[in-house]
């Protein structure tokens, strides 16, 4: 195992009826801007619930935060929060929401301009605290110091990773998951698939916990991600959907091992040049980067045949093909398609989907830095 430094700071608060206790979660006389998406949550009341929980507290509101949250809407909240003298920010949503919100909350006090948090990774010396409540299992951002942000006017998605704008609570409630479309519980099981995989299918690191712990994450993918879609309404799924979600990207199952993560900086170009949903990138992209790094993979890709897919008969080879395999139908069985043609997108896109990866130099990609351009370059032609 490698040596590691494990540190997640973010109260969570599970269960139905949980916002009712986030008032006692705020600072004493803090003024608090809540954030949200477009809409969603006045339509199923849950703005409301936040609203009637913080009662006795000085709120403002900011609305309009849109999936692949950008910097340009974010600044208009980050000028709001400035004027208002807001000093706590509370997310409501999903993992865009949560995302702008952290970029909101170091933006504020940031002393020139905050685009360079991103661009430049310009180091974040104080972040205003915030907390979130969920709506959509999925980033695993609920739990994390992570956010991506995409500049709309230059087609950039980029991450900022600080310590700064780890949520000081969330509340994570499975029943405010009911109004969720299919599509975004189909997504939502797909990122945390993606998030374990990153963390899990790269090279054996003697981690026998992380590695026991992100199979079982996978399998309860597998078992409660189809139920969660067909009964809608069934909490402990839904239950069971969201804490799977959080534990898939909240540092736990990726400490102390190699991680990849070039699945996600390929699919993020894919949302920066044609709009696809985050998830939607990772059908996409991850069976065919497992496809072409199945050499540098194989001892683990191995270990996920057997112990989530159960493959045990046949060659070596055969059982990485099937394990890749059952991994773009499981997608698929979720109705997101796993192929660049079944979003209607062409050869002709591949070229400047690289271009882009150049120009965000993301030219060392993967576990052992292996992954150039030229192997994105067959990920993605894979992938048509
Ligand atoms: O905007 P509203 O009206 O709220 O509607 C949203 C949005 O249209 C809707 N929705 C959310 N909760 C709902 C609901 N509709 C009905 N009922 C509810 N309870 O769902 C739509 C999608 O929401 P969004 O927040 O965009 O989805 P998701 O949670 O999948 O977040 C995706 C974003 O997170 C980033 C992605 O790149 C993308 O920008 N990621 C963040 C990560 C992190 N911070 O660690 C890691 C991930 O890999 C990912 O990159
Ligand atoms: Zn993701």
């Amino acid at each position: 195992m490698q040596n590691f430094v494990f540190h997640n700071p973010t109260k969570i608060l599970f269960g139905a009826g949980q916002i009712a206790a986030i008032g006692p979660e705020i600072p004493t006389g803090a003024r608090v801007l809540i954030t949200y998406g477009g809409g969603s949550i006045i339509k199923n009341g849950t703005l409301d619930e936040v609203k009637q929980a913080l009662a006795e507290v000085a709120t403002v509101e900011f609305g309009g935060i849109e999936p692949n949250p950008t910097y340009e809407t974010l600044m208009q909240a980050v000028e709001l929060a400035r004027r208002e003298h807001v000093d706590f920010l509370l997310a409501v949503g999903g993992g865009s929401v949560i995302d702008g919100t952290k970029f909101i909350a170091a933006a504020i006090p940031f002393d020139g301009d905050p685009w360079e948090i991103l661009s430049r990774q310009a180091p974040i010396r104080a972040a205003v605290p915030l907390g979130t409540v969920l709506t959509l299992p999925a980033t695993g951002s609920e739990m994390n110091g992570a956010a991506v942000i995409t500049r709309a006017a230059t087609h950039d998605k980029l991450a900022f990773i600080d310590p700064s704008v780890f949520p000081r609570f969330s509340v994570l409630d499975p029943t405010k998951t009911f109004t969720l479309p299919p599509r975004q519980i189909a997504n939502g099981i797909v990122d945390a698939f993606a998030h374990i995989a990153e963390q899990y299918l790269t090279y054996p690191a003697d981690a026998k916990v992380q590695d026991r712990f992100a199979e079982g994450l996978l399998l309860t993918l597998i078992e409660e991600g189809p139920k969660a879609l067909a009964e809608p309404r069934d909490e402990a799924v839904r239950a069971n959907l969201m804490w799977t979600a959080t534990l898939a990207l909240n540092g736990l199952i990726g400490a102390g091992v190699p991680q990849d993560w070039a699945t996600h900086m390929v699919g993020h170009e894919i949302t920066a040049l044609h709009g696809l949903d985050h998830a939607q990138t990772l059908a996409v992209v991850l069976p065919a980067m497992l496809q072409i790094r199945r050499l540098d993979k194989r001892a683990k890709l191995l270990q996920y045949a057997e112990r989530v897919w159960n493959l045990t008969e046949g060659q070596e080879d055969e059982r990485i093909d099937a394990a890749i395999t059952r991994t773009r139908d499981f997608f698929e069985s979720l109705q997101v398609p796993t192929r660049l043609s079944g979003y209607g997108i062409g050869e002709e896109a591949i070229a400047p989907l690289v271009a882009q990866l150049e120009r965000h130099g993301m030219t060392r990609l993967g576990e052992r830095a292996d992954v150039d351009l030229e192997r994105s370059r067959q990920v993605l032609e894979l992938a048509l």
